[in-house]
């Protein structure tokens, strides 16, 4: 007998719910990105290593968590954070106030299509966005996202993850059972992807935190 394949679990909030849903969600998203995500949104911000004077973009900027923290380590650079909630902005733009200057920009954004230059990006940083995106469409934001990255340019992303563990598994059950609970996030593994629009894939590496399990990616642009 054939042996069954698992299907991957596909987004099952949709694009057009994702904006409404993290204005609502934009008030408490700080509390469980401290409990549940702070390991590898630090280590994602470890492996941007910035270099004081880069091009820096945020795609998916959120609250600002981890924005601030590039921003203050490139003061006489070029940072731009972009989300598609305005609610989450609203967060980000209250946090940047203690930055200590004002050399940054917060606005409205796709990752779909990105208002940016070809070429024209040295760091792009990316976290808990394409776990809610349905699998067809990754590659649509891949491709942007070499677009506007220099050859070379980094690529760092966050994103939940799964594996047969326990806690990835408890989960998954609870995003079948609630997917808005979980603010549309499932477990996605990013790596092969990356290869096939012009990556190549530095560092992989596998996080658990309050049981929920992140993969932070470093990547660069293929020439
Ligand atoms: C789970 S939150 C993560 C926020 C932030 N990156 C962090 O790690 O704290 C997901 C964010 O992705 C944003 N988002 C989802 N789809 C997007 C898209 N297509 N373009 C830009 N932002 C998007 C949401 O509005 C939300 O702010």
């Amino acid at each position: 007998m054939p042996r069954r394949t698992k299907q991957p679990l596909d987004a099952l909030v949709s694009q057009e719910e994702i904006r409404p849903l993290y204005d609502r969600l934009s008030s408490m998203y700080d509390v469980w990105g401290r409990l549940a995500e702070s390991r590898a949104r630090a280590r994602a911000i470890e492996l941007a290593a910035i270099k004081d004077g880069q091009a820096i973009l945020e795609v998916a900027v959120g609250t600002g968590l981890a924005f601030f923290e590039l921003v203050r380590r490139n003061p006489s650079g070029t940072n731009r954070g972009i989300d598609l909630s305005p609610g989450m902005l609203a967060r980000a733009t209250k946090r940047m106030a203690a930055v200590g200057h004002d050399n940054y920009s917060l606005a409205l954004g796709d990752a779909f299509g990105l208002d940016i230059k070809d070429d024209s990006i040295d760091t792009l940083v990316n976290n808990y966005m394409f776990d809610l995106i349905p699998y067809a469409d990754m590659g649509r934001i891949l491709a942007e996202f070499r677009r506007v990255l220099k050859p070379g340019g980094r690529l760092v992303l966050v994103n939940m993850t799964k594996s047969e563990r326990l806690g990835p598994r408890i989960y998954a059950r609870l995003y079948r059972m609630s997917p808005r609970t979980l603010g549309g996030c499932r477990g996605i593994e990013l790596g092969d992807r990356l290869e096939q629009h012009g990556f190549r894939v530095e560092i992989r590496e596998v996080y658990q935190q309050f049981l929920f399990p992140s993969e932070v990616i470093l990547a660069t642009a293929e020439p």
